[in-house]
């Protein structure tokens, strides 16, 4: 067998300063369907998630509730790790900014940029808000009168002793590779989607120079090395985690990866400053593997009932209110809104109860629960539980192997292009045939005549196995459900799907999409309702 492509996703690494809450869930829920979607079409998937520990606001936090940074950190990174287990990511790493094995490794890599020439000492001057401990921009600093935004009082203007990288070198380059989507050093770098890539394009045009150490942070952070004065930026530390966690000899084959998700607030220092240091990077001996990450999906945000999410208005969808949905609607119908409806174009997504409640019970309890029961209780009724065997013609088209093909088929190039509304549509499209079928061949008529059974067989079986290929599909999103359906069709899907190599070679989404699947014989079971349809409670 050949050596199965690899496929490499990652998410941000999240600050410890507080607890997860939806916008951290949705990205990893997002990087989650695609590593089950590519590890189905039998590929060796790397699925990276993880926490970013060493940002000052962690310390400041930690302070306020009386601990270490480090208890803090600790506590707040179980609490992702947990979440992300009860929402069922199926990652492969995660990883730590506080660990040996990251932190060890990026002294490296920036001691090879110390010497590439690229990193330099210099002086970083600026307007500097002492009871906010932060520089504010020259614009903003203008803005406001030169006094703090805060405590009125006036801005100082602060010199200090930085290391910076050399990021004007790589205007150039970055230039090369996004503005005119050409190759440079042996690297091919995208922005999606393209929507995004203008805004980049244009900064790149202006970007200066960048520090990379901090001070005045006391001991938390990783020292630059050969100065304990310095610490390396939280934002520099941060970036190299996707090429630490890898930097194994079993391991370096995953990069470069493949897609790095995350959204609009932090796409500058993927899209600029990650692929320019790697450029630095890859000129080092020892580093010629490290090659540009093939592209950087940046989405955007959800509010929460039309308002902006925020600290200051405490209105984040937090642990407790994503407990309540799983109870009310189940974990699926959570992974199911988030995939379906969330914001991975350039516009904005509502997270609003009423329309997670429409989008629940329109495609959920009304297509996909309702196909699977009407088809599942007319085989009890007419063939005992049976599958029966597609013997007849069944006098209608709208239900063929060649229209279940064609929508399965748009379902998986959707994915492979991290368009989940689409993948999910197509999916859906499917078992939405299969409803339209029922009602324009109208089983239930034909069957209470005896003679017409053979049609009817041929109908319930289209109607199974089209069901059997949309499951398929849709298990990356709802996998808890789809093995319930797999289970009542007698499918051993998810036993396969355990026994598979980690390191991918068997591909699934192939076999199990080729009609014919299901054999008659088969014996059907009628469960409870898949996903019961929601009634709001009377006030
Ligand atoms: N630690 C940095 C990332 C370093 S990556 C090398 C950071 N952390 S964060 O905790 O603030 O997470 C930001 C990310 O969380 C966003 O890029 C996005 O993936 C996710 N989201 C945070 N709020 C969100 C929404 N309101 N909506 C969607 N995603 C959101 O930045």
């Amino acid at each position: 067998m050949s050596t199965p492509k690899t496929f490499y996703v990652t998410t941000p690494i999240y600050y410890v300063n507080d607890e997860p809450h939806i916008g951290h869930v949705y990205t990893t829920t997002v990087a989650d369907v695609m590593a089950r979607f590519h590890r189905l079409a039998g590929r060796d998937v790397f699925f990276l998630t993880g926490t970013d520990e060493h940002a000052a606001k962690v310390v400041d936090s930690a302070a306020a509730h009386n601990v270490t940074p480090i208890q803090w950190a600790d506590r707040n990174a179980k609490s992702f790790q947990e979440t992300f287990a009860k929402l069922a990511i199926s990652n492969t790493d995660f990883i730590r900014t506080t660990q040996d094995r990251h932190k060890t490794r990026v002294q490296a890599y920036v001691k090879a940029l110390m010497n590439s020439g690229d990193v330099y000492l210099g002086d970083y001057a600026g307007w500097y808000d002492a009871g906010q401990e932060e520089y504010v921009t020259d614009a903003n600093a203008e803005k406001q009168g030169f006094k703090s935004a805060i405590n009125q009082k006036p801005l100082v203007r602060k010199t200090e002793k930085n290391y910076f990288f050399r990021l004007s070198a790589y205007r150039e380059p970055l230039l090369a590779l996004l503005e005119r989507g050409e190759e440079f050093d042996g690297c091919r770098f995208n922005v999606l989607p393209e929507a995004r890539k203008n805004e980049i394009v244009n900064r790149i045009k202006e970007m200066n120079d960048v520090p990379i150490s901090r001070t005045g942070q006391g001991d938390w952070g990783i020292s630059i090395p050969g100065d304990d004065q310095h610490k390396i930026y939280v934002w520099i530390d941060a970036l190299f985690n996707y090429i630490s966690t890898v930097d194994t000899d079993e391991r370096r084959k995953y990069w470069p990866a493949d897609v790095h998700l995350l959204a609009k607030d932090i796409l500058w220092f993927h899209a600029a400053i990650w692929p320019a240091m790697l450029l630095a990077l890859k000129k080092q001996p020892g580093y010629e593997w490290v090659l540009l990450p093939k592209s950087v999906y940046s989405h955007s945000f959800w509010i929460h009932e039309g308002v902006k999410m925020s600290k200051s208005l405490g209105n984040f969808i937090d642990l407790k209110e994503i407990d309540q949905y799983i109870a009310t609607f189940s974990l699926d119908a959570l992974r199911f809104f988030l995939a379906a409806e969330g914001p991975l174009g350039t516009n904005d997504s509502d997270f609003a109860k009423s329309k997670f409640i429409e989008t629940y019970n329109t495609a959920l309890a009304n297509t996909l629960g309702n196909s699977l029961s009407r088809t599942s209780n007319m085989t009890t009724k007419y063939f005992g539980g049976v599958l029966p065997a597609p013997v007849a013609d069944a006098g209608d088209a709208t239900l063929t192997p060649e229209v279940v093909a064609g929508l399965a088929a748009a379902s998986a190039k959707a994915y492979e292009e991290l368009d989940l509304s689409g993948a999910i549509a197509s999916a859906l499209g499917i078992v939405r045939k299969v409803d339209e079928f029922i009602e324009k061949t109208k089983p239930f008529t034909l069957a209470k005549d005896p003679a017409n059974l053979p049609r009817v067989a041929t109908i319930l079986y289209n109607c199974a196995e089209a069901l059997r290929i949309a499951s398929v599909l849709l298990w990356p999103v709802i996998p808890g459900k789809i093995q319930e359906l797999w289970a009542r069709f007698g499918q051993d899907y998810t036993a396969q799907l355990a026994a598979a190599p980690a390191t991918g070679g068997v591909d699934h989404l192939a076999q199990w999409l080729t009609w014919g699947g299901l054999k008659p014989g088969t014996a059907i079971v009628i469960g409870e309702p898949l996903f019961p349809r929601y009634v709001p409670p009377k006030v």
